[in-house]
């Protein structure tokens, strides 16, 4: 098969990373979580207790950072500092780190050049806010995948009460559109659905429907 990057973009909880999951399993290549990789340079600050904010305190560290994305069992591991940080960075007090961090620049030159190594060296799907836009414009497929905020509050409470997180609706809302707000407004490479990219508003469908929609699509093309 030829080599191919296929970009999922998208808000938070609209279905991204289940899809990308999927898709790459049928398809037989691998799934680069990116918001992995910004979650785990989070996880980096916060023991360093490093304001996630503070672009000095950041970049003081970011150049050096020890962050490997490896597959176990066609799985991927975020490992930090040679420790398995793959669990740690569901935390919920990661995730509002985790969108801190990935608005500074410094952070976003790092984890890009990582993503494009990644990509060229592998056919993958990879998930995120800007692979269309920014970090693979001559990806082969893109899809901006986006949903309802409170559908995908929904979905997020669900994941985080499989994880042991019991986490309330309306706060968990806030956070959701508070990320909303710093994805699509930072300065450098927001979330934006890139030109050439097809929209899918999974609101209203299942899983299946869309890994249908998205292979009929690459099928077609
Ligand atoms: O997809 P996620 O929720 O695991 O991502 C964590 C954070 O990282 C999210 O707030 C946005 C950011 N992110 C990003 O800015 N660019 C990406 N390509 C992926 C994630």
């Amino acid at each position: 098969m030829k080599h191919m990057n296929i970009a999922l973009d998208g808000p938070s909880g609209s279905g991204k990373s289940t899809i990308a999951k999927e898709l790459s399993k049928k398809l037989d290549i691998l799934y680069l979580d990116t918001g992995a990789m910004y979650r785990a340079v989070a996880c980096k600050a916060i023991s360093l207790g490093i304001d996630t904010l503070d672009e000095k305190g950041v970049s003081s560290f970011i150049d050096d950072i020890d962050l490997k994305i490896e597959y176990l069992g066609g799985t991927q591991h975020a490992f930090l500092d040679g420790k398995d940080v793959s669990s740690r960075i569901r935390e919920p007090e990661v995730s509002m780190a985790a969108s801190n961090i990935s608005s500074l620049k410094c952070v976003r030159l790092k984890m890009v050049a990582m993503q494009r190594d990644i990509a060229k060296s592998m056919s993958c799907v990879l998930d995120g806010r800007d692979i269309g836009s920014f970090v693979l414009p001559d990806a082969e497929y893109k899809f901006y995948i986006t949903a309802d905020a409170k559908v995908r509050t929904l979905r997020r409470q669900k994941e985080l009460k499989e994880k042991g997180f019991d986490v309330d609706f309306d706060q968990l809302l806030r956070e959701i559109e508070q990320r909303d707000y710093n994805d699509k407004h930072r300065d450098f490479a927001p979330l934006v659905q890139a030109k050439d990219a097809v929209l899918i508003d999974t609101s209203e469908m299942t899983v299946e429907q869309v890994i249908d929609k998205i292979l009929s699509f690459i099928e077609r093309k």
